[in-house]
């Protein structure tokens, strides 16, 4: 059993000096309650004794106008225009009406990442699925993926959709407009976008975030997915090269169908994605905003919190593996009593990039133009190009390579940081250091961040320095994995991905093991950190999502009444003989004519009560 105690022990002496400024864990939060789930994996979901889930939209739920029956397998663009898109991701809960604190009604904010045609089609073959995909199903990619904003309403402890006027899809084809630093650039004009401020869309939208004047951050991720072919031009061929752009592509049939997805033809088309994406969800008909001075990289997430001065610091991980963890500060500050000064509070700013120290500090290193290497002898003429070069401007500043970061979350109750680091296989053994500590990292860590003042109220997101220490190391504790509690039953986790604090300032894990579930043998799940009844800590399963699948979301109602998950390609990863007609599940309908469908669930404890406790 790892108690906390011997976790610090396991740390060192450094780290347990940097552990003995930590309060003791908060006394009056509640046990964790449930029993935790055991490993498995199969084609459903599971939730402990005493929850429910409710499926609440699925892909093809039409969310826009009427249609009979679900929206797949349809050849019409506009249909699936108007329904709930593909490979759900971030989830936000916007409550209704706008600034108010209702648990009862509100507006679900979610994001597409990706598509799977060969789950969205039944002639789709997944070895060959160019052959199969006209121009049209190209279309209904592009308004698969995205955002969608829907109104929901809980009544007698169930959630509904309501059909109104909120709810609004932005597709990878919408207009969305380039604000900030490098909007305009000459880098990101195009043939269909001359002026360089309009962009088609948002491409693989992955998690998210909120800001505190009320509007949803969208983090676009591996958008080198949709681009093919090679550039003539030397520098943007070099900067392609460093995002994984060109050549094959994941979706080679895109630029067949359509120009902009071809390297050769449109250079620049890539430079206008990799950005984090501003929407209001309360106006309809406000137009997304890409901030290109938070950076572009595969941004995980995006997540806002208010630094002691009031300004606005958002964290972000770039995910993939020997990346880095970034932070932006706006120069601005934050107006509850003032909205019109937040609009614009992210085009306004500095992007800092994380070096971590192995005596437990981290400094974080402007990305400026002019300062440092980021000069023209670099090849860096304004800001502009910092920006649209984030990764290289990184490289050369010294950044720290991570075991693939992804989410960060801020802890609602003692302003601390928690980043996520997934995995990374080909760390070697001569390469680690004490923020990656681990050769061939196969299960991930996650890392606590402590700003000046954290733990605590009064909390420096801004500073240039933090400290830091290892919060978990995932896998088999039999195997050196370190746990902030005892497991409860077989339990452990690998690949931690996405998470949430509920408002008692614990940590809820999401996981994303890809096909490697199939070498720990289980299917992916959340697990939340927090005590016992006898206040020790542990850690326990709460959910286990069904083959196939990772787990995103976690969203909590502000009263922890309900919690919103997002299962993501169920019945795809790790099962090469699954497709639409032969699935290896067919969740969440389990109908003999669907195939498994992406979907957003609601999860109560079935008293009514808070989750967890
Ligand atoms: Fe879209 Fe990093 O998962
Ligand atoms: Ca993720």
């Amino acid at each position: 059993m790892t108690t906390r105690r011997s976790f610090i022990r396991y740390l060192g002496a450094g780290a347990a000096a940097l552990a003995t400024r930590l309060p003791a864990l908060p006394v009056q939060r509640p046990a964790l309650s449930f029993a935790g789930l055991a490993q498995g994996a199969d084609e459903r979901h599971h939730l402990p004794p005493g929850y429910e889930a409710q499926v609440l939209l699925r892909w093809g739920d039409v969310i826009i106008g009427q249609h009979d029956g679900p929206a797949i397998a349809i050849d019409d663009p506009a249909l699936q225009l108007r329904s709930f898109g593909y490979n759900n991701d971030y989830v936000a809960f916007m409550p209704l009406p706008r600034g108010s604190a209702s648990v009862e009604h509100g507006l679900l904010c979610v994001n597409h990442e990706y598509t799977n045609p060969a789950f969205m089609w039944p002639d789709v073959d997944p070895r060959r699925p160019g052959e199969a995909m006209s121009a049209a199903r190209t279309a209904i990619e592009l308004a698969a993926i995205g955002h969608s904003t829907v109104e929901v309403r809980r009544e007698q402890g169930h959630w509904r959709v309501v059909n109104g006027r909120y709810n609004r899809r932005v597709s990878a084809a919408s207009g969305v407009a380039l604000a900030g630093p490098a909007a305009g650039h000459r880098r990101l004009r195009t043939g269909e976008d001359p002026g360089g401020r309009k962009v088609a869309g948002i491409l693989n939208p992955c998690s998210g975030g909120k800001t505190p004047w009320g509007t949803v951050l969208i983090a676009e991720e591996n958008f080198n997915f949709a681009f093919s072919g090679r550039c003539d031009d030397p520098r943007e061929r070099r900067n392609h090269a460093r995002y994984g752009v060109g050549h094959g592509g994941s979706y080679g049939w895109w630029a067949r169908h359509l120009p902009r997805y071809d390297v050769a033809r449109e250079p620049h088309e890539a430079n206008r994605y990799g950005w984090v994406v501003e929407l209001d969800p309360y106006d309809p008909h406000a137009i997304p905003r890409k901030r290109t001075a938070l950076g572009r990289f595969k941004h995980e997430a995006a997540t806002c919190v208010l630094d002691r001065s009031g300004r606005v610091v958002v964290y972000s991980g770039d995910d993939e593996i020997f990346e880095y963890l970034y932070r932006y500060v706006s120069h601005g500050r934050f107006s509850a009593d003032n909205p019109p000064a937040n609009r614009d509070l992210l085009d306004d700013g500095e992007l800092h990039v994380a070096r971590f120290h192995d005596d437990g500090t981290l400094d974080w290193l402007p990305l400026r133009h002019g300062h440092g290497p980021l000069t023209p002898a670099n090849g860096f003429a304004d800001q502009a190009d910092v920006l649209i070069e984030t990764r290289r401007a990184a490289d050369l500043l010294g950044a720290t390579r991570l075991d693939r970061p992804e989410d960060v979350e801020t802890n609602p109750i003692d302003g601390s940081v928690y980043a996520v680091m997934t995995n990374n296989l080909a760390r070697d053994t001569g390469a680690t250091d004490a923020a990656n500590p681990r050769a061939r990292n196969r299960h991930g860590h996650i890392l606590r961040l402590l700003p000046p003042g954290a733990p605590g109220s009064a909390v420096d997101h801004a500073a240039p320095t933090f400290h830091w220490e290892m919060f978990a190391l995932a896998g088999d504790p039999a195997r050196h994995a370190r746990y902030p509690g005892a497991l409860a039953r077989e339990s452990w986790f690998s690949a931690p991905d996405n998470c949430a604090f509920d408002r008692h300032g614990r940590l809820w894990i999401a996981t994303d093991q890809g096909r490697a579930w199939r070498a720990t043998g289980f299917a992916d799940g959340l697990w939340a950190c927090g005590e016992n009844a006898a206040g020790d800590p542990v850690v326990k399963c709460f959910f286990r999502a069904p083959i196939g699948a990772e787990v995103c979301g976690p969203e909590f109602t502000a009263d922890g009444s309900t919690l919103f998950l997002a299962v993501q390609h169920p019945g795809i990863d790790g099962l090469p003989g699954s497709r639409y007609k032969t699935p290896a599940t067919r969740w969440p309908d389990f109908d003999p004519t669907l195939p498994p469908r992406p979907s957003v669930i609601a999860i109560r404890r079935t008293d009514g009560g808070p989750i967890g406790s």
